[in-house]
């Protein structure tokens, strides 16, 4: 399988229209959320999306590392500045993980279900992960970088990992070009931000929620103190679990979910 490297003008041209002028294309980088924090401290500015075909040292949530393989998969960081209460700050997950899983859908035929608190998988394998950092002055979100990695044509298979991954390319049986993916995942982006920064929020909370695949399940959440078993019963818009223990309903704001 031939690997072509990204075609930046087909992206520019794809989000002309959103609030993504900026587009940066990077053959090799540390890691597009840590780019786009220095970039925030230099010259803060909304709108910049910084896509790299590599990363030296991808970063994922709870320090663990992400994985790529050069010109196979998407790589990115969108910096925002909403200005909005951090109790919002979950629906900037939401809007990114619904959005790519309503593009993955729509141009691949397949299904993408949502795990807490963010990870997009496909039959119970994952395909995408998303590492949100936000920025705060008082209550409000000055500044967001979102990062996203989806594994469009390889995926990992290591030892090390917590969870089995999977990629496009694998479940379609073709090579997936990925700038058509990227510009259609961050124009619903766009839609979605935009609808955040108006209070439209409802439509984003019901799609999220159906689309998460734990709600309803018998779980097990785990985090270096903590271990929770109990029947996951909804994602509050703050973006904290509830799950129903024996006794009590119990409130998770941080974790690694599997179904048990
Ligand atoms: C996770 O652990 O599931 C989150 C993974 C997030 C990976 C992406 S790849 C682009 C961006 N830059 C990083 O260093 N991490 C995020």
């Amino acid at each position: 399988m031939e690997l072509r490297p990204l075609d930046a003008k087909l992206i520019r041209d794809g989000l002309k229209d959103t609030i993504f002028t900026k587009v940066i294309v990077l053959d090799e980088i540390d890691s597009t959320n840590a780019l786009a924090k220095k970039m925030i401290k230099g010259n803060p500015k909304e709108g910049i999306l910084i896509i790299a075909e590599d990363q030296r040292c991808g970063k994922g949530r709870m320090k663990r590392r992400w994985w790529s393989k050069k010109y196979s998969n998407l790589l990115f960081s969108l910096v925002l500045s909403p200005s909005i209460h951090k109790f919002l700050g979950f629906s900037l997950n939401m809007a990114i993980a619904v959005s790519f899983a309503e593009a993955i859908e729509e141009k691949y035929g397949i299904e993408v279900t949502i795990k807490w608190p963010n990870d997009l998988y496909v039959r119970n394998k994952k395909l995408a992960g998303i590492l949100t950092e936000f920025f705060l002055e008082r209550d409000l979100l000055s500044y967001v970088v979102i990062g996203m990695g989806i594994n469009v044509n390889w995926a990992p298979e290591r030892d090390d990992m917590p969870y089995p991954a999977i990629c496009l390319a694998r479940e379609k049986g073709v090579y997936i070009q990925r700038e058509p993916l990227l510009v259609e995942g961050v124009r619903r982006f766009d839609r979605y931000y935009k609808g955040i920064l108006n209070n439209h929020l409802e439509e984003l909370y019901e799609k999220w929620n159906r689309k998460c695949m734990i709600l309803g399940k018998e779980v097990l959440v785990q985090d270096q103190n903590i271990e929770i078993r109990g029947t996951a019963l909804r994602v509050e818009k703050d973006g904290a679990l509830i799950i129903k223990t024996q006794d009590k309903e119990v409130k998770v704001l941080y974790g690694d979910v599997s179904l048990r």
